[in-house]
């Protein structure tokens, strides 16, 4: 189990300068175990703020946030994170990235490794296992790292932007890679991205945040998740409410950045 509740949170940034910078304000959630969280949101809004105290490496500076009734105070293994890039060891073998959480935790080699070959066939990397990850394409690294995050078998996967630098074509393969792993493992999962068309396809429930301060703007409950798993996203986006949600989170998110476009020009 994985209940994730996140408690009036607040979190404020004292600038050097003085003054502080209000990133997110009374944030309340309860995610349930198991579900898919898509959230979306103009630059400068929080997601990653938010990510980053539910992983523990931020303190928010009111409210608090549980795990399955414990309160969450600082980073732990039942908390895996994806990043976008570069958190890998990018010259270390793929399988030796997968095995990296499992080897420091002192877990014996003949008891991780067939965790790890199934993981790697599990991202399709069973053929490259023994490439370093340098010689790897980006889709691929990003395979490495979802593989390396389920190795440390978290309850809880928090990914930022985790496909935000793959081409077109790549990304589509790994939305799908995203849904399987969902189905196929049961995990809680956050996943913060800037397109307004993943996070419709990503997330059972789609957060929209809007920016100064970072709060919740609107949430959604959405079939495609569940509608993608095994299936082609190109026929998703064909049912008949995904074109019109998405044309009502564009000018939702449009507006916003009018918004912050207007504000800035007053300012300067
Ligand atoms: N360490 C920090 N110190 C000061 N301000 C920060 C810090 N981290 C983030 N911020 C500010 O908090 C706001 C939210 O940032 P962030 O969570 O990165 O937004 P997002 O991920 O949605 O683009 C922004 O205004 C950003 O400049
Ligand atoms: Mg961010």
């Amino acid at each position: 189990m994985a209940d994730l509740h996140i408690d009036n949170v607040s979190m404020r940034f004292d600038l050097p300068g003085g003054g502080s910078i209000q990133a997110l304000k009374n944030i309340n959630l309860d995610i349930k175990s198991g579900q898919l969280l898509s959230v979306l949101g103009p630059s400068g809004c929080g997601k990653t703020t938010l990510l980053n105290i539910v992983a523990g490496f931020l303190a928010q500076t009111e409210g608090d946030i549980r795990l399955d009734g414990d309160v969450i105070s600082g980073p732990g293994p039942e908390r895996g994170m994806v990043f976008q890039q570069g958190a890998l060891f990018e010259w270390m073998s793929v399988r030796k990235n997968v095995s990296f959480g499992p080897d420091m935790k002192g877990v014996p080699k003949a008891e991780s490794a067939p965790e790890v070959d199934r993981l790697l066939e599990l991202v399709g990397l069973k053929e490259f296992k023994d490439k370093a990850v340098y010689e790897l394409s980006g889709g691929m690294q990003q395979r490495v790292a979802l593989a390396r995050c389920l190795a440390n078998d978290p309850d809880v996967i928090l990914m930022d932007e985790p496909l935000g630098a793959l081409d077109a074509l790549t990304r589509e393969k790994m939305q799908s890679l995203v849904l399987d792993l969902w189905k196929e493992t049961g995990k809680t999962i956050i996943l913060i991205t800037h397109s307004v068309e993943e996070a419709l396809l990503l997330g059972e429930r789609l957060l929209v945040m809007a920016p100064r301060p970072g709060r919740v703007q609107k949430e959604y409950y959405l079939p495609f998740a569940e509608l993608g798993v095994g299936a082609d996203l190109r026929e998703v986006k064909k049912h008949p409410d995904y074109n019109s949600t998405r044309e009502e989170i564009l000018s939702m998110i449009w507006e916003m950045e009018e918004e912050i476009m207007g504000r800035t020009e007053g300012e300067g």
